[in-house]
């Protein structure tokens, strides 16, 4: 692990160039090599993928974004008394910006020493932290930057900790990854830890779809961003604009699938693997699941992890669901 310090901004790094690049490379053969071919959405997020999901979140059609931020301006002081937490972590957390809403009510309620933002994207998580240690002069701030699905055991255990991960991020992991993530998380967590998980909702079908199928086409640039990180880190050839943005309802599993579609037979070569790969005329790449829940499906699942449940904000006929809870025992 490197520690390096951007103007005092402390900084943790478990996901450094080697790593990420020999991560990068497993998925990518694994990937290209499957049935529906697949890439796994962590590789979304370089500068510029970050940028485009910040951009995704103020469109009309994107509604989880301001359906969990009403959730928490209402709900966020309850949230903290519950937590009592002198230690905000935040999983995935990108731009942070919904994070100021639960960084006041934790002010606001006495006790807050340091903010721990996680996540895989380095360059922009150092931006994000720093404009918050401007305006949270009082916070410690101490950014991590690894991968929430390997790295949750290096995330310090300092403190009482309440550890957020909000934008319905965990919709984006397969029910296996679910379930290890309840597991690590809930093995790596103190007695008086809380969990804040935010959760998009099953709804009408048609506003899911939208909400990944912007009319502007923010959301399909940002699948495609994917082709160009291939092409910049791997010295692929991927011609991003021979591939659709495709976004479907999969009703079975509750999910959206995200895809790549090729619009004509392509030939790719990725020549940093020295790989060719044969897409045919209308062959998807499986990009990125975003997962729906009820209620009571998720409560059950955390219940079924060994989480008790602390309160559940947003249910009945709401958009989108915060839930407080902490590890049995
Ligand atoms: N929490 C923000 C951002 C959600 S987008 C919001 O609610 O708006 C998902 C975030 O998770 C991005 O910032 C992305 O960089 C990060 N991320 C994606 N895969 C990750 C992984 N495997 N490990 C850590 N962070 C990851
Ligand atoms: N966590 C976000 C979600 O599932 C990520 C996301 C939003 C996304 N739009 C996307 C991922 C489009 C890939 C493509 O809502």
């Amino acid at each position: 692990m490197r520690a390096v310090s951007d103007e005092d901004l402390r900084v943790d790094v478990h996901l450094g160039p080697e790593d990420f690049r020999a991560a990068l490379e497993a998925d990518v053969r694994s990937g290209l090599a499957s049935t529906p071919k697949s890439i796994p959405p962590v590789w979304f997020y370089d500068e510029v993928g970050s940028a485009l999901f910040e951009d995704i979140t103020s469109l009309a059609e994107y509604y989880p974004t301001r359906a969990e931020r009403a959730l928490l301006e209402e709900h966020a002081p309850a949230i903290a008394t519950i937590a009592r937490a002198d230690t905000l972590v935040e999983l995935g957390a990108g731009a942070c910006a919904k994070t100021r809403v639960l960084l006041d009510a934790m002010v606001g309620a006495g006790e807050l020493e340091r903010y721990l933002p996680f996540d895989v994207s380095d360059e922009f998580l150092r931006e994000a932290a720093g404009e918050l240690r401007a305006d949270y002069p009082g916070i410690d701030i101490h950014a991590v930057v690894g991968d929430f699905h390997r790295h949750l055991d290096r995330i310090p255990r300092k403190g009482r900790r309440l550890i957020a991960f909000l934008g319905g991020t965990i919709g984006n992991f397969t029910p296996e990854e679910r379930r290890r993530f309840y597991f690590d998380l809930n093995t790596t967590m103190d007695p008086g830890d809380h969990l804040l998980l935010g959760t998009d909702l099953v709804k009408d079908t048609a506003r899911i779809v939208a909400a990944y199928d912007d009319a502007a086409g923010v959301t399909a640039a940002f699948n495609r961003n994917v082709l160009t990180v291939l092409n910049r880190e791997l010295d692929a050839d991927f011609d991003p604009a021979a591939f659709d943005h495709v976004a479907t309802w999969n009703a079975e599993e509750a999910w959206i699938e995200m895809r790549l579609r090729a619009r004509s037979p392509q030939r790719v070569h990725v020549r940093a693997l020295d790989l060719a790969v044969e897409f045919d005329g209308g062959e998807d790449l499986l990009t990125e699941i975003s997962a729906k829940f009820t209620a009571d499906g998720l409560s059950a699942e955390l219940e079924a992890a060994d989480f008790v449940l602390d309160g559940v904000w947003g249910a009945g006929d709401g958009e989108f669901l915060l839930t407080v809870a902490h590890p049995y025992c």
